[in-house]
């Protein structure tokens, strides 16, 4: 077949064509071969230090040999199992162990394939059990693509653009945000406007004993990488005890390792009631997953959710072996020691840039805002963006967040070394200079 002929190099140019434009706009569409470790190679014979994690997904690095054994171990056995149909021996042991590693309560899983259906099965769930309409999301937040996961998102009014109506019942409040507080830079006012913004949702649009669930990232991720206040989340924990809601953690981006914890639950040290995991759990292969405590989830009843592919047997197999390698690498440690010296690297760099109007992190969830230098604070894409592709003329991949783009985001797999963050500091030094 003539198709099956063309070369690499041919595909990539029908990119434009081939794909929908929907998604066909990202940057910067590295040409990939190979990957291994930290490292990404290309089909023009470039190598790249992934400081993308494929946004936050190999975590253990590109195909980590014991992941990679685990998943073709069971692929040799069978690589489909419609849940239900049949069962299989990697789901039923990841239920037993990551309870182990999850915030306390956390043993009931729906297993689903995406962050997004991860969302999905929190949102249905918790109206289900509760039997109430509304949820409260925060502004900034992004919580997938799917109808009910974009209605909850709200980084990007592009995201929503043409979609509605979306799912009816979700009201906004605002995200602590102590660089951009409208009332004063500090954590307290940042969490007494947000708090307050609840507090008006309350008063004028929906009774608490009406509102199934609040949805939060306990730190935004494509909305800024926004590290809340502690009391910013424990408010939430303690209005909803207060309501009987739901406190819903979106942990896809901020799971398995990433803020130096294994959920930025336990970082934080506040405990959610239903949790959606995705990204990490797997390296690379598609898992996500619905959690809750058996008390909430066993109210979901026959019937009330499915899915095809959730739970796929060569998926789970891999997590299993994530949980392995997570302990036997000290993952976690590495990722806060790694996290602290790249962050001091950072406000090094910062002190020398008046456009880094903030640096922020908590293990290997790092990243820059760009603003102008005026002191304004007003965001600077353009300048993040220039920095972002000249790292990558040197050799580094980063990526954009924020509402404007104006952040950007450094997540290297957990097992960096401190050579290799060493390296990627010194080309963002190089970059910043050269902007
Ligand atoms: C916090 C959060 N929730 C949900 C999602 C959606 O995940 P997916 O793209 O796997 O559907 C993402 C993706 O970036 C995310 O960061």
């Amino acid at each position: 077949m003539a198709e099956q002929s063309l070369s690499y190099k041919q595909l990539l140019n029908k990119v434009r064509t081939n794909l929908a434009p929907s998604l066909a706009e990202d940057w910067p569409e590295l040409p990939a071969v190979r990957a291994e470790g930290v490292y990404l190679y290309t089909e023009d014979g470039r190598e790249y230090m992934d400081f993308t994690s494929g946004i936050g997904v190999t975590n253990l690095g590109h195909n980590h040999p014991k992941v990679l054994n685990a998943a073709i171990e069971q692929m040799k056995k069978f690589s489909h199992s419609a849940v239900g149909i049949t069962l299989h021996e990697p789901l039923l042991r990841l239920t037993e162990v990551l309870p182990k590693v999850m915030p306390e309560g956390m043993d009931m899983f729906f297993f689903g394939n995406s962050g997004s259906e991860a969302v999905e099965g929190a949102l249905k769930m918790a109206r289900y059990v509760s039997g109430r309409p509304g949820i409260i999301a925060f502004t900034g937040g992004f919580h997938g693509r799917t109808y009910g996961a974009v209605s909850v998102t709200s980084v990007k009014s592009k995201y929503r653009k043409h979609y509605e109506p979306l799912v009816p019942g979700i009201y906004f409040a605002d995200f602590a945000n102590p660089y951009r507080c409208p009332i004063g830079d500090t954590p307290e006012k940042a969490v007494a406007w947000s708090v307050a913004s609840i507090e008006k949702i309350f008063n004028h649009y929906i009774q608490p004993t009406e509102v199934a669930a609040m949805i939060v990232e306990p730190v935004q991720g494509e909305g800024g990488y926004i590290f809340p206040p502690v009391e910013f989340l424990k408010e939430l924990r303690r209005i909803c005890d207060e309501h009987g809601i739901f406190l819903i953690f979106d942990e896809v981006q901020s799971g398995f390792g990433r803020t130096g914890e294994m959920f930025a639950a336990q970082t934080y040290d506040v405990r959610p009631d239903i949790m959606a995991v995705a990204k990490g759990i797997a390296n690379g292969f598609p898992l996500s997953a619905t959690v809750a405590s058996r008390d909430i989830m066993s109210r979901w009843l026959p019937g009330a959710h499915g899915t095809t592919f959730g739970g796929n047997p060569v998926a789970c197999a891999a997590a299993l072996a994530v949980q392995e390698v997570m302990k036997e690498e000290n993952v976690l440690e590495n990722s806060r020691k790694m996290g602290t010296i790249f962050l001091d690297g950072l406000k090094k760099i910062q002190t020398s840039y008046p456009f880094i109007g903030d640096v922020r992190g908590k293990g290997l969830m790092v990243a820059l805002e760009i603003v102008k230098p005026d002191g304004s604070k007003n965001p600077d894409p353009d300048k993040a963006m220039a920095i972002l592709q000249k790292a990558l003329d040197h050799g580094l991949v980063g990526y954009m967040a924020g509402p404007t783009g104006q952040v950007i985001r450094l997540i290297p797999p957990l097992v960096v070394t401190k050579e290799q963050i060493n390296k990627a500091l010194e080309i963002l030094e190089v970059s910043m200079g050269e902007v």
